[in-house]
């Protein structure tokens, strides 16, 4: 029998606890996962991709069937490499399913031998989101709860808070 594979893409900038509840669903439904972080042009990380790459590494050592990676171009091509068949991306909200539907079918269109899977994370992480967690530190909120221990660590190291945290 194949095995099946199926790749997360995103840009994890950083890995937040909602991507981490993702990712332990899936581990549980394929046979391995391949996180992968994925260059966005038209955004600005704050982590270079082996950054973020080793951040996700660090956070999911107890996930056997799990490997992380990062990429440039097409996510479809890139899943072909990587003999992925399976494509996970979260649905938070409402708000996510137009894009997601549009990135779907475009990537149907692109390789229709890819199928793409949509996952619900928990509900306490269904309005978080990796820029919402890097702003409300530097406003000097709390992001213990909705980070995993290395990407808190390397958030603080980076981003300086304009804002102490109330006592
Ligand atoms: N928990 C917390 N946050 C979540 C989340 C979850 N479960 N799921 C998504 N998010 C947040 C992310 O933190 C990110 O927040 P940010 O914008 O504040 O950084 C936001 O939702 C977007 O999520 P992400 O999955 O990282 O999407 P993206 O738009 O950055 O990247 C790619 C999407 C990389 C998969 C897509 O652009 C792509 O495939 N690019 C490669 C080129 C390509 O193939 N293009 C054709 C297809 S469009």
């Amino acid at each position: 029998m194949t095995e099946k594979i199926a790749l997360y893409p995103g840009s994890f900038d950083p890995m937040t606890n909602g991507h981490l509840d993702i990712v332990r669903r899936c581990a549980l439904v394929f046979d391995r996962i391949e996180v992968a972080v994925a260059h966005n042009p038209s955004k600005e990380p704050l982590f270079t991709p082996e950054e973020r790459a080793q951040i996700i590494r660090d956070s999911t050592t107890d996930i056997e069937n799990l490997t992380v990676s990062h990429f440039d171009g097409l996510t479809v091509r890139y899943a072909r490499k990587i003999n992925a068949r399976y494509l996970i991306r979260g649905l938070r909200a409402i708000s996510d399913f137009e894009s997601e539907i549009q990135m779907a079918m475009l990537n149907r269109e692109l390789d229709p031998g890819i199928e793409t899977f949509f996952v619900v994370p928990d509900a306490r992480y269904s309005y978080i989101s990796s820029s919402m967690v890097k702003q409300l530190y530097i406003a000097g909120g709390p992001i213990a709860d909705l980070l995993p221990p290395p990407a808190l660590k390397m958030v603080e190291e980076r981003l300086e808070r304009r804002i102490a945290p109330e006592q």
